[in-house]
C-alpha cells in the first residue's frame, strides 16, 4: 500500500517534523506504529512499586491500556492550534518505536514556555534513552522553536524521571501536594530556562538534527508564513543560524 505520509505532512505539518540523534529519532507515529506502541505499553511501562501518572492509564486489561494509548495519541495529534499544541512524538530506536516523548504548550507564541512528558516501554528503560530523548526534546524546543523555558514535573517517588531532569541541569521549580489515585503525593517541578540551556556543558551538546521545522514554526505562529525557508530546516541549527545571520 502506498504511504499517505507525504500527503498527510502537507496537510498537518507536524507529521513532517523529525528530531534525529544517531540511532534515535523523534517523530509522530503512523497508525501501525501506534499499535506497536500500544502493545509495548500493555507489556509494561513501570513496575508495581511506581505510579508515575496522575491518571492510572497503565492499569487495567491489555485491551484497555492499548485503547488508551491509541486514543490519547489521536487526541494529541489533533492539538495543532497556535495557542494550544502538542507534539506527541514517538521515540524510535533504529526504526523501532520504544516510547513517546511529548512537547506541548499553550499560548507558546506569547510565553515561549512549554512542557515535556515521556514514557518508554519497561524493557527499554535504564539504558540512558529517556535522558537522550528529553535532551532531544529540549533541543527541539530551544533551538528549533525558540523556547524561553521548558517545564517538567515528576512525583517525588519516581526516581528515574527526577534523575533525568537533574542530570540535564534543570533548576528545581517548587513542589506541590496533589492527588493520585485517592492519596496525596508530592509533585516536584523542574525548569530549564534559556540561560541554563545556553550554559549547558559540552557533554549535553551532541549534534542533533532537526528536519521539517519551518512549516511547524509557521503553524505554531513562531514565524510568519513569509519567514519560513524549507531548505534551512534540514541543516543543524547552528549552521542554519549562520546562514541566516552571517555574511
Ligand atoms: C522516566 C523515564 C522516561 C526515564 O527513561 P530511562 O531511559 O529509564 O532513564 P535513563 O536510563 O536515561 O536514566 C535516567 C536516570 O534515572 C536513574 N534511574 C533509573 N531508574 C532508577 C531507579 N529505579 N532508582 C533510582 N534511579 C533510577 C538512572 O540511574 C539515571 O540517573 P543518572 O543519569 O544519574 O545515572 C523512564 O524510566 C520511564 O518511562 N518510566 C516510566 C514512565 C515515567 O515515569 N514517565 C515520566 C512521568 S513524569
Amino acid at each position: 500500500m502506498q504511504s499517505i505520509r507525504p500527503d498527510l505532512e502537507a496537510v498537518i505539518p507536524t507529521f513532517g517534523l523529525r528530531v534525529r540523534w544517531d540511532d534515535l529519532e523523534l517523530r509522530l507515529a503512523d497508525d501501525p506504529e501506534l499499535l506497536a506502541l500500544a502493545a509495548l505499553a500493555a507489556d509494561g511501562v513501570h513496575g508495581p512499586d511506581i505510579s508515575p501518572f496522575s491518571r492510572p492509564w497503565t492499569q487495567g486489561t491489555r485491551e484497555e491500556v492499548r485503547r488508551s494509548v491509541v486514543a490519547r495519541q489521536w487526541i494529541r495529534r489533533g492539538r495543532i492550534a497556535v495557542d494550544d499544541w502538542s507534539l506527541a512524538l514517538g521515540v524510535f530506536r533504529d526504526g523501532e518505536i520504544i516510547g513517546t516523548q511529548a512537547v506541548s504548550a499553550k499560548d507558546f507564541q506569547v510565553t515561549r514556555s512549554g512542557h515535556t512528558g515521556s514514557w518508554l516501554g519497561l524493557r527499554h528503560q535504564g539504558q540512558g534513552i529517556g535522558t537522550r530523548a528529553r535532551l532531544m526534546a529540549l533541543h527541539l524546543a530551544f533551538e528549533g522553536l525558540d523556547a524561553a523555558e521548558m517545564l517538567s514535573e515528576a512525583f517525588e517517588d519516581n526516581p528515574a524521571s527526577n534523575a533525568v531532569s537533574r542530570r540535564l541541569g534543570y533548576a528545581t521549580n517548587g513542589s506541590r501536594v496533589t492527588a493520585r489515585e485517592g492519596n496525596s503525593v508530592v509533585e516536584k517541578g523542574y525548569r530549564m530556562t534559556r540561560e541554563l540551556w545556553d550554559a549547558r556543558p559540552d557533554n549535553l551538546r551532541p549534534e542533533i538534527m532537526l528536519e521539517g521545522l519551518s512549516p511547524v514554526r509557521t503553524l505554531f505562529g513562531i514565524d510568519r508564513p513569509d519567514q519560513s525557508g524549507s531548505d534551512a530546516a534540514l541543516l543543524p541549527v547552528t549552521e542554519r543560524e549562520d546562514e541566516h545571520h552571517g555574511a
